[in-house]
């Protein structure tokens, strides 16, 4: 059973500066709830209790945003605001939360280390603070069902366009079923023609706690930095690892082009004004300027 999951959520946020320049790019929202909120409910949907957060400088936002706030409480039950009330008490109240902060931005497979002492010796779940997926079963449960089959590291995967590769970690091996592989190979960022296939590392991940021991062996890899692809491929001499294909439509929150069609996407689904965006949209699409 996979009990606790580990949320990296330190990067700084150039891609969206200025708006990252005082408040965490996880923060961000979708409409009016924050990217990181949709991540932690993934994690609390696939039956996950414990969730640890890995934030660094200028992140405070994220731990207010699950911790109480009373005078807000206050007001809100003075103005009778009920609906808004509860939702309020209810992100305080999703799971234990915990926070570490990473001092450095030393990478991806930095933040992960820091967990080490939290997750000791269980599997656990990673989820990338700023990947948000729709889908029936949340993904994070989705890889739990193959992990308690396997009883190794799984990876989320998806397929991307041969365009794309370069902006994931991709992987290759043999399939084993329509949607799960055995991975023999995992390159950081390929371009084309590195690429061992045009299956992406989709942000959610299962790992073994052998994964610290590769981490530690592990050598700054691309932009310099502590990469979690490398440390895989290091865990992978150990150790056999498997992909599954997600079942899911995925969100990248850390491109602005993606982001925008992110929100687009959640606002044709709201209830309250599905109807009046549609039109909109279409209104605008169809006008000449
Ligand atoms: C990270 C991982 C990469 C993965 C991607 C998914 O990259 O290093 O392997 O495919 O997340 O979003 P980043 O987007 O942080 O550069």
């Amino acid at each position: 059973m996979i009990k606790k999951a580990v949320i990296p959520a330190a990067g700084i946020g150039t891609r969206f500066l200025p708006a990252t320049k005082a408040q965490p790019k996880e923060m961000l929202p979708i409409i009016d709830t924050p990217t990181i909120q949709y991540v932690v409910q993934e994690a609390v949907d696939s039956g996950i209790e414990d969730i640890l957060i890995i934030s660094g400088k200028g992140k405070r936002a994220i731990e207010d945003h699950f911790d109480r706030n009373f005078e807000l409480e206050y007001m809100l039950e003075n103005k009778n605001n009920g609906g808004v009330l509860n939702e309020i008490r209810r992100i305080s109240d999703m799971a234990n939360i915990h926070f570490i902060r990473q001092k450095e931005m030393k990478g991806l497979g930095d933040a992960i280390y820091h967990a080490r002492l939290h997750t000791g010796d269980e599997p656990f779940a990673v989820l990338l603070g700023d990947t948000v997926i729709d889908s029936i079963i949340p993904v994070t449960q989705q890889l739990a069902d193959i992990y308690n089959q396997y009883q190794q590291s799984i990876l989320g995967v998806e397929v991307v366009p041969q365009e794309k590769v370069n902006r994931y970690g991709i992987v290759g091996g043999n399939n084993i079923s329509d949607r799960i592989m055995e991975i023999s190979n995992l390159v950081e960022k390929p371009t084309v023609k590195q690429a061992p296939s045009n299956l992406a590392i989709a942000g959610r991940y299962i790992l073994t706690p052998e994964i610290y021991k590769a981490l530690e062996q592990t050598k700054p890899g691309k932009n310099n930095e502590l990469q979690l692809t490398d440390a895989l491929k290091i865990l992978l001499k150990r150790e056999n690892i498997y992909s599954y294909t997600i079942e899911g439509k995925r969100y990248d929150i850390g491109s602005k082009i993606d982001y925008l069609k992110t929100i687009v996407e959640f606002g044709l689904k709201r209830k309250e004004f599905s109807k009046e965006f549609r039109a909109f949209l279409k209104e605008r699409l169809s006008s000449k300027n």
